[in-house]
């Protein structure tokens, strides 16, 4: 049965094309109608409209014995779901310890280098039954969608070792069972090296290809390969080598580069036609150069993910995503939700610092968490934008002007409803 939501005073981020996604100057302007409508069949978008036109089937065309479920929205206003494209949610507890440690002066690098960080994070997450894991992930998803995300890329990368990067991936297809969103699974392995490997980095890169990989792909557990490509983690040549691995095994890219220094990340991703680079906060003219001259190439471009929250927790610069989009880059950000460098959840958390701290515009922060983070998982034809053809997922708010209001009135959760494939889900 066809579902009609009406009683909406503003539609935003509206397109009349699927799966169109925005780059530089085209992102400062966000299309909206005004008294609006849409029309659903089988949780997917088939028209809608407003003042200012139509986009697909005009309802109003079918008369009144169209067959339809007529759902009032009461006037508010209403955003497509959010779409957060680099998460780590599976993970078994908080380190609050080093949030201390970090306040009292350590630094982020070196608690890492002395068996905290990623290792700490390991050591509990390999203790942990897989059914703990996925009721406390969860939760975590559950949380996410209240504050408007519909589309959730969720990493593995806490278990560095065959069995436990298995089980956080199982965890990850059974949240995919479970809920409606729109869930990509990104194997991680890579993420950190374990002390039994001290030294021998090269050694643990191996079983990453060797043993995981092809386990991974074994069991169709992974739709992406990442990589933490960074000073104290993976070299370039051992990224190059699990990248290019990874690409003979059939499972595209997404990387983690430059977070702590200028370190050739971005220069990896693009020769490997990673789908997108995340981080960035060390970035210069010519990792920007590199990634705008990659949007002309035939895998069609490694989109820019900033992770402001991660700047904002650990102290570090931020992305230059003024810069980015200034380039006519698709700059896109993401929650990096992650025990150590950003215990964030809310992407419109993630908007506001991305307004505040890289000069953002609010129009330019919500393409940024919506069709462009799509864009960074390839699934900007089903998510991201309200147009035909594409998922009803989308959230209703009370808040007034929402794309202005969002980013200004920081640390509210704005969502009234949140629609997923057109059945409310809170
Ligand atoms: O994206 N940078 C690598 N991985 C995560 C953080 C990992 C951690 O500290 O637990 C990130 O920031
Ligand atoms: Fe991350």
């Amino acid at each position: 049965m066809r579902k009609l939501f009406h009683g909406i005073s503003k539609m935003w981020g509206v397109s009349a094309e699927r799966g169109r996604y925005r780059s530089g100057a085209e992102m400062s302007e966000v299309e909206v109608f005004t008294s609006a409508w849409m029309l659903v069949e089988d949780g997917w978008i088939v028209g809608l409209g407003g003042e200012e036109g139509v986009y697909g089937e005009d309802f109003r065309a079918l008369g009144d014995a169209m067959d339809v479920e007529r759902i009032d929205l009461g006037g508010l206003e209403v955003l497509p779901g959010l779409v957060d494209s680099h998460t780590h949610i599976v993970f078994a507890a908080p380190r609050h310890e080093e949030f201390e440690m970090r306040l009292r002066g350590e630094s982020y690098e070196a608690i890492a280098a002395a068996g905290g960080g990623i290792l700490n994070s390991a050591r509990k997450l390999q203790a942990m039954s897989e059914d703990d894991l996925y009721a406390q992930a969860a939760e975590r998803l559950r949380t996410m969608i209240f504050h408007g995300t519909t589309a959730v890329e969720i990493k593995s990368g806490y278990g560095l070792t065959t069995d436990s990067e298995l089980k956080i991936l199982r965890v990850v297809k059974r949240l995919k069972q479970d809920f409606d969103i729109v869930i990509k699974a990104t194997f991680l392995g890579a993420h950190g090296i374990p002390t039994e490997y001290k030294g021998e980095p090269d050694r643990y890169v191996d079983l990453v290809i060797e043993d995981m990989l092809p386990k991974v792909v074994a069991e169709g557990l992974a739709d992406h390969i990442d990589v933490f490509c960074d000073r104290g983690f993976f070299t370039v040549e051992q990224t190059d080598r699990i990248l290019k691995a990874a690409t003979a095994m059939g499972l595209p890219s997404k990387i983690h580069a430059n977070e702590l220094g200028l370190t050739g990340g971005v220069q990896v991703a693009v020769a490997n036609g990673s789908w997108s680079a995340d981080h960035l906060e060390h970035c210069s003219d010519v990792e920007i150069g590199l990634l705008r001259d990659s949007m002309q190439m035939e895998y069609g471009g490694t989109v820019p993910v900033g992770l402001p929250g991660t700047s904002y927790f650990l102290g570090i610069p931020y992305a230059p995503g003024r810069a980015l989009i200034g380039a006519g880059l698709p700059f896109a950000m993401a929650t990096d939700f992650n025990p150590g460098s950003s215990p964030i959840a809310s992407l419109q958390v993630v908007w506001a610092l991305g307004c505040t701290q890289q000069k953002l515009l609010p129009a330019e922060g919500f393409y940024a968490v919506t069709c462009n983070a799509a864009r960074a998982l390839r699934c900007e034809k089903e998510v991201g934008a309200l147009a035909a053809g594409q998922r009803a997922n989308f959230f209703t708010t009370k808040t007034v002007d929402a794309i202005k209001a969002i980013p200004y009135f920081m640390g509210q959760n704005h969502c009234h409803e949140v629609f997923v494939n057109g059945e409310r889900f809170v």
